[in-house]
């Protein structure tokens, strides 16, 4: 692999310890998969920064980093296992806190953005078409490669963090132009109505195609919170890392002719809906995976207004959002009725299966994957119907 004089110094130490291990890994990855040199990237968005996920092996890695090592690049925080805060609300114990806290402490010192958010696009990260980025948050991943034309393989947390401490990232994958056209084409048949259908299908194409690239044809309209569920849906059933969308994202161009077909028809939608639903009451609802924009705040707070939160509700979004939200008084509306916002955090990487819940209601076919991971219950439902989960008399 060729490395540049100043890529060569970093391997050698002469930049510090931290910025040599980060050489270290990126060098190896770009030896698995072929890459020829390294790009610069411009930002870095981190997974693994809840606890719960890192562990004590986790922060232990990340504080020895913090002791030379330094972010070159924008680099923001994906959700961390609490709010930063008011963890104590959300029924966090004071033991898992303290670690949470470390490991933002060592993030903080690496030079990271405390962000906490999975939609770094909503929260001043905002990469460009073209630009080479190194980002660790799957949804993230495809939203970025696919809406707006960034380019990133999906990163690990160390490797993320490795391009954070070198601003470079090995050149292969979804860096080379070769590597982002499409392998199958869906012939969307079903009609999509709302947003969560947008993700039972994404749900169903990720595990027709595993971690091909899909081409959806027959789309005829998708705005922002429809393309990030079904970001987030393809991520979590398969290992999609981009999709093209006729006539909707930048690099779709014309449908390719020699791409295996996959259709998704009325059956499959009513299907895969069925597949992300078990029995049982939901004790818990949650809305914002990935985090919600302030659109979709606003239809909350509407949907909110002069009801009570009787089943304990969480509002996930990012401190830029829920900041946007307090000024134009959706906060005001939301808290008034008893949900409470999660922000820095979310229904999968908090610690919930500990808090006591059996079963969760929520409109994202990705919480619907992972939370079923974790042993709990799930209902998909429209956002509309997760507000009436939460607010309806038992
Ligand atoms: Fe974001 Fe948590 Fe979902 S990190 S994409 S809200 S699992």
């Amino acid at each position: 692999m060729q490395l540049t004089h100043e890529e060569e110094r970093m391997l050698a130490g002469e930049q510090g310890h931290a910025t040599r291990k980060a050489m270290q890994i990126l060098v190896a990855l770009g030896k698995i998969y072929g890459a020829e040199r390294m790009v610069p990237v411009t930002s870095v968005q981190v997974s693994g920064v809840s606890y719960k996920n890192l562990g004590d092996a986790g922060l232990e890695f990340l504080s020895g980093l913090a002791e030379d090592g330094k972010a070159r690049v924008k680099t923001t925080l994906n959700p961390a296992g609490m709010n930063l805060t008011d963890w104590r609300s959300q029924g966090i114990d004071d033991e898992f806190a303290g670690k949470q806290l470390e490991v933002i402490d060592a993030y903080r010192r690496l030079g990271a953005e405390v962000s906490c958010t999975c939609t770094p696009y909503l929260a001043g990260n905002e990469p460009t078409f073209g630009e080479h980025i190194a980002w660790g948050e799957s949804s993230a991943v495809v939203y970025a490669n696919s809406v707006i034309g960034a380019r990133t393989n999906r990163e690990g947390g160390p490797s993320a963090l490795a391009a954070s401490l070198t601003g470079r990232t090995p050149l292969y994958g979804m860096h080379l132009d070769e590597n982002r056209e499409a392998t199958h084409v869906v012939g969307v048949e079903a009609p999509l109505r709302t947003p969560e259908d947008f993700a039972a299908m994404g749900y169903f194409v990720g595990r027709a195609v595993k971690d091909g690239i899909p081409y959806f044809r027959g789309v005829k309209q998708a705005g922002l919170e429809e393309l990030k569920l079904l970001s987030a849906a393809l991520a979590s059933s398969g290992g999609v890392a981009m999709f093209h969308m006729g006539g909707i994202t930048p690099e779709a161009g014309a449908s390719p002719t020699h791409a295996e077909k996959v259709p998704f028809t009325s059956q499959d939608l009513a299907e895969t809906c069925a597949l992300l639903n078990d029995e049982g009451t939901p004790d818990f609802v949650s809305v914002g995976c990935p985090h919600l924009s302030l659109t979709e705040v606003a239809t909350v707070a509407r949907l909110l207004d002069g009801k009570k939160a009787i089943t304990e509700f969480w509002i996930c979004c990012s401190r830029e959002v829920k900041r946007k939200s307090d000024l134009v008084g959706y906060s005001r509306v939301i808290e008034g009725s008893g949900a409470k916002f999660a922000t820095d955090t979310c229904m999968v990487v908090a610690p919930v299966e500990e808090l006591g819940y059996k079963v969760v209601a929520t409109n994202s076919a990705k919480a619907c994957h992972y939370l079923r991971n974790s042993g709990l219950g799930v209902r998909f439902m429209p956002l509309e119907d997760c507000v009436m989960e939460a607010t309806k008399k038992r």
